[in-house]
């Protein structure tokens, strides 16, 4: 059953050749929905006819928000840590272990309904896509079974058995990296698309650049696809080693060096900005208009966690990347949809084009700026026509 939507007063389509701008916009548009894909788009004068209508009153709609980085499989709460934050202490990964303890303490059914709920309030705000990470089991049984919850609410499954080195572990990271690369990945490999290492050599407890070598050599020769925790703590070696190891994404980017600019602007890699973290860290953001200026093509996610940025708000990021990170409300908006895909490696989602899927938000709003322009008022719904 075919269903054309009409009374959108702009169009965000992503496809320049579609529209206008960065973004292809189109106004006073259509779009015709077919078996859960994109059929038809274009202005409404021109739309063909379809099965049902649905008339969205003078509002914008946008390709869904493609949230291509988060931590969703985990239980406890770490807002005293927040607290202790918010009053100057310094995020470090430290918090993580109370998470992996919790976590481990909790059965399936507690970790599924919170994955749930959380997912539920991603698409409440538009999110229509997201990525989630292992991490806070770091057993092989623990990382297993949070891939196999992943992989219940998404095909984005991303294995971070090197989050942190666990507390059984302490002093012997190498043992660690053995087992990760080891019986964890061989667990791990056939339950996730991607592998993820949060490579920081300025956290005591994440991992230097070799032994983030040794984890993203191991998962690809093992079938996974690379991203990288990089750069979130100090400019360490992350991002050059996404870059040069072909990874699809490298997250954070928070403090770059020329040289690692430079490897972004060559190279495939996707940088990934997280400015909830920076906001719930009370650090200093990325620097996104050097990235943009230098031609690295940009996502922003929400890192959804319970330590570093417990928001699952794309909205939220994006007004976050205009104000603190002087992104325009059109580069925020393409890197939260088109960019998200692009480092997911997704060409069906992200841009409202024929063939792509139909994941499409509607604003309760005239215009894509609003998401900037109105920040913290629930505009965006998925459209489910
Ligand atoms: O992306 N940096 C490492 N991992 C997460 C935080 C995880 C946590 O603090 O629980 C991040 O910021
Ligand atoms: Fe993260």
């Amino acid at each position: 059953m075919s269903t054309v939507v009409t009374g959108i007063a702009e169009l965000v389509t992503n496809e320049p050749g579609l529209g206008d701008g960065l973004l292809g916009v189109v106004a006073d548009a259509a779009v015709v929905v077919d078996g859960g894909a994109i059929a038809w788009v274009g202005p409404a004068r021109w739309a063909p006819d379809a099965d049902a209508r649905v008339d969205v009153g003078g509002r914008a709609v946008l390709p869904g928000f493609v949230d291509s980085h988060s931590h969703l499989v985990f239980a406890g709460d770490r807002a005293a840590e927040f607290e202790a934050r918010m009053a100057g202490t310094p995020y470090d990964g430290g918090g993580i272990a109370s998470t992996v303890a919790a976590t481990r303490a909790a059965p399936d059914d507690a970790l599924r309904a919170a994955l749930a709920r959380l997912v539920r309030e991603m698409r409440a705000q538009g999110t229509t896509t997201v990525e989630v990470k292992s991490g806070y089991g770091l057993t092989v049984a623990e990382e297993a079974r949070a891939l196999r919850l992943a992989g219940e609410v998404t095909t984005e499954t991303t294995f971070l058995g090197a989050h942190v080195v666990p507390p059984e572990y302490t002093g012997r990271p190498d043992d660690y990296v053995d087992l990760v690369t080891g019986p964890m990945l061989a667990a791990c490999a056939p339950l996730a698309r991607w592998i993820d290492v949060f490579c920081e050599p300025a956290s005591p407890h994440a991992f230097d650049g070799d032994a983030a070598r040794a984890v993203l050599t191991a998962g690809r020769n093992a079938g996974l696809e690379l991203r990288v925790h990089a750069n979130q703590l100090s400019a360490g070696p992350g991002v050059r080693l996404a870059v040069e190891l072909g990874a699809a994404s490298a997250d954070h980017c928070t403090h770059l060096t020329d040289a690692d600019v430079d490897a972004l602007a060559g190279g495939g890699t996707v940088a990934t900005l997280l400015p909830g973290v920076e906001f719930a860290t009370r650090s200093p953001y990325p620097d996104a208009r050097r990235l943009l200026d230098a031609g690295v093509p940009v996502a922003l996610a929400t890192d959804c966690n319970p330590g570093s940025c417990f928001t699952s708000s794309m909205p939220f990021c994006i007004a976050l990347a205009v104000r603190e990170m002087r992104m325009t409300p059109a580069e925020a908006v393409r890197a939260a949809t088109a960019g998200g895909a692009a480092a997911l490696r997704r060409t069906d989602v992200g841009r409202v084009a024929v063939g792509a899927r139909a994941d499409l938000v509607v604003l309760d709003a005239p215009s894509y700026r609003h998401l900037a322009y109105r920040p913290g008022v629930p505009l965006a719904r998925s459209l489910e026509p």
